[in-house]
């Protein structure tokens, strides 16, 4: 039986990928914090193994523990990273050093898998351009505009300079279904009857489904591919407006569209940052996300997967939008 470690299994994201691992009949082993939550982790047949990834030897000592209970990975998705941070320093650290101290782990301990697959962002690339609206290409130059694309892309430079690591990289853009939490905030606001903007050029988002994204990953450790990296999106976009207008249909709402003009945002966005600098901390909105929520295209090459994976997303928009809203009904979120 082929065994499966999914980093960052607590999460959003990975707790799916368990879940996947486990109908698909791998030993799956969700690798979390003591800290972590179970909550969406209470199949039976998941074996947990704690890991701390803050220093290589930490990791080294758990991996030691792993090959003496006789555990070894067959595939390695490291999921584990943040997407926001109180500190600046907290990317670098948790999304870069700690994938570091990871792989040199599975080195010395001779646990290098049959794959490791790291999760990646599209903001590794950074947003395409805002005239021509062309998407972000494989072959373009990564311009990451904030801090959490920029550890996504020093950690990208350090694994694929492992000439020992069968890497696969996947950046999905925007990724949304049950449990997530930054959307559900859109979906919550949706629900108080309110539309933000900033600006008023036309913004265009990509997304993905997140089971789109966990059948992808696993169609992925099936192939012979390694030491390739894949944008990832289910091939449609959407305007902002768009966005709302489907989320406002699912939800049966109408709202008021209030407007801010780009450099209001910008300004507050700017003297919060430097409220908070002196304490070494991020306010919520800060110039990264003034960054982020100003670029005016998201769209991104997906064509590679297909060419690769056949993948065609099961999921539009409205499909995913119905199901995850569905879901945060059914657990009292909304
Ligand atoms: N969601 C998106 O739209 C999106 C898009 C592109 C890429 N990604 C990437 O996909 C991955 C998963 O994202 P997600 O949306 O599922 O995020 P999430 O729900 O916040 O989950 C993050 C996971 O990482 C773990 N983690 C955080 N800091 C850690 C640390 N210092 N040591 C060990 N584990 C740590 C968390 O553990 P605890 O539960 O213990 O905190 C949690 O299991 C991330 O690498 C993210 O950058 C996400």
């Amino acid at each position: 039986m082929k065994s499966i470690l999914i980093t960052g299994a607590s999460g959003f994201i990975g707790s799916f990928l368990v879940e996947e691992g486990l109908k698909k009949g791998f030993e799956t082993y969700a690798g979390i914090r003591g800290s972590s939550s179970r909550q969406y982790l209470k199949d039976p047949a998941i074996r947990f193994i704690e890991f701390d990834f803050s220093s290589l030897e930490k990791v080294v000592a758990t991996l030691e523990d792993c090959k003496r209970r006789n555990i070894r990975f067959s595939y390695i998705i490291h999921a584990a990273g943040i997407t926001k941070a109180n500190h600046k320093g907290d990317f670098e650290r948790v999304n870069c050093q700690n994938t570091i101290h990871f792989i040199e782990g599975l080195r010395k301990t001779g646990m290098i898998p049959e794959k490791f697959v790291f999760l990646s962002s599209l903001s590794a690339f950074g947003p395409g351009d805002p005239k021509t609206y062309k998407p972000v290409m494989l072959s373009d130059l990564p311009r990451p505009i904030e801090l959490y694309g920029k550890s996504k892309l020093d950690t990208e430079h350090y694994i694929c300079s492992q000439n020992d690591i069968p890497w696969m990289i996947f950046r999905p853009t925007g990724v949304y279904g049950p449990r997530e939490k930054d959307y559900y905030v859109f979906f919550k606001t949706i629900g108080r009857g309110i539309e933000t903007y900033i600006g008023r050029e036309k913004q265009v988002l990509t997304f993905i489904y997140v089971k789109d994204l966990v059948r992808l990953i696993f169609d992925a450790l099936n192939t012979e591919i390694t030491r390739k990296s894949y944008f990832v999106a289910d091939g449609k976009e959407y305007t902002t407006e768009e966005y709302a207008e489907i989320t406002k249909r699912i939800m049966g709402k109408k709202t008021l569209r209030i407007r801010f003009p780009r450099w209001i945002v910008k300004s507050l966005a700017f003297i919060l940052e430097n409220i908070y600098a002196p304490f070494g901390k991020i306010p919520t909105l800060n110039m990264d996300k003034y960054r982020i929520m100003s670029s005016m295209n998201w769209r991104c090459e997906i064509k590679p997967l297909e060419d690769d994976f056949n993948f065609k997303a099961e999921y539009d928009l409205e499909k995913g939008v119905k199901e995850t809203y569905t879901w945060y009904k059914a657990n009292n979120w909304l």
